[in-house]
């Protein structure tokens, strides 16, 4: 079942998000050839499914922020700042992804796939802080910090962080998965055990001999975390069945892995431009990264290895999944 998915996309072509539209139509071309372009509402236009996915997620991100005008506006405006700056929205749709892979509803699962967009840009802004790993340039734009200064940085990646669990709030749950189920989920995935505790480990790798189960360790937790946490939740709005959670899990795990490691190469690879974010910043700073400890190449061979094994756990989904096979191959395939 993932040969197919894995060997769609096959040269390591250079490809930003900035320039999707590219990488987009070149993909979809292989992606949709032999028996996927039988049924085209099935087939991935991985460019439009993206763009109506980023759409979707962008209009409901905007109705459950404070407007920017709301006081505090500094605050406000700032959260919006680094909230609408352009990111990707990996996470929601990852999540909206796996609620489609256990045939839920995805607007039921819009607000767990917004809370987690909010998570991941709250903890955007506190790593780019002068403290943390001190970047001036964030989604293609200057970092919140920059713009607003320190403090009212750390209180927008505050509030983003809490209004996270407000959002939650809303969500209406599925029968085997109750508020409480949703909100320890992602407690968990971005409290002192995980994501900080990634963050820490992180921190204090920074100029050191990191072996390679303690650089696991790092971008498990730092990233990993709640990338997986995105397609559970996904799969917890859906009412998953405890074996299609276990596959799910398996799969963000593997992805979440292979994401971080391919964020590794990238920085070493790509240009501030392409990236949006300082490039090279990881060797100057002495960072704990798969290229630094095991080599470019050996990264290379270890994120494919990690996508085959998370295309591999899909298979009970049969093509249920095809949007969580393509998203796993885009993101692999990027650009390195
Ligand atoms: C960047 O994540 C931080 C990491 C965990 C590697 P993304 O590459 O998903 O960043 P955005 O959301 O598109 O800005
Ligand atoms: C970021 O890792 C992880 C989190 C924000 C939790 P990085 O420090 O590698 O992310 P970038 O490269 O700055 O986006
Ligand atoms: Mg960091
Ligand atoms: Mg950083
Ligand atoms: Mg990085």
């Amino acid at each position: 079942m993932s040969a197919p998915y894995f060997g769609t996309v096959r040269d390591h072509r250079c490809v930003s998000w900035r320039n999707i539209e590219s990488f987009a139509s070149k993909n979809t071309a292989s992606i949709t050839e032999d028996r996927y372009n039988r049924d085209p509402t099935s087939v991935m236009d991985l460019k439009a499914y993206l763009r109506s996915r980023q759409k979707k997620i962008d209009r409901a991100l905007d109705r459950y922020l404070p407007r920017a005008n709301t006081k505090p506006a500094t605050l406000h405006k700032a959260m919006r700042y680094s909230l609408f700056a352009g990111g990707k929205r990996l996470r929601p749709i990852l999540c909206l992804a796996a609620t489609e892979a256990c045939r839920g509803n995805i607007d039921g699962a819009l607000p767990l796939a917004c809370a987690l967009e909010c998570i991941h840009t709250y903890s955007l802004v506190h790593d780019d802080l002068p403290s943390m790993d001190n970047d001036d340039f964030r989604r293609g734009r200057p970092t919140c910090h920059k713009v607003f200064g320190e403090g009212i940085a750390i209180l927008a990646g505050d509030a983003l962080l809490t209004i996270a669990f407000e959002i939650v709030s809303t969500a209406k749950p599925a029968h085997r998965y109750n508020i409480s189920a949703l909100l320890h989920e992602i407690a968990v995935a971005a409290g002192s055990q995980k994501l900080i505790a990634g963050q820490v480990a992180d921190l204090e790798a920074e100029g050191k001999d990191v072996k390679r189960d303690q650089l696991q360790f790092i971008h498990e937790n730092k990233t990993a975390a709640i990338l997986n946490s995105s397609v559970r939740l996904g799969a917890m709005s859906a009412n998953a069945d405890a074996r299609k959670l276990s596959a799910i899990t398996r799969f963000g795990q593997r992805l979440g892995l292979a994401f971080q490691i391919i964020d590794d190469i990238l920085d070493v690879t790509q240009t501030s431009e392409i990236l949006g974010k300082s490039a090279g910043k990881d060797a100057a700073a002495k960072k704990a990264t798969y290229p630094a400890v095991i080599g470019l190449e050996e990264s290379r061979a270890e994120a494919r290895r990690l996508t085959r094994q998370a295309h591999n756990a899909l298979s009970v989904f049969g093509s249920d999944a095809e949007p969580l096979h393509v998203l796993a191959n885009y993101l692999l395939e990027r650009e390195y």
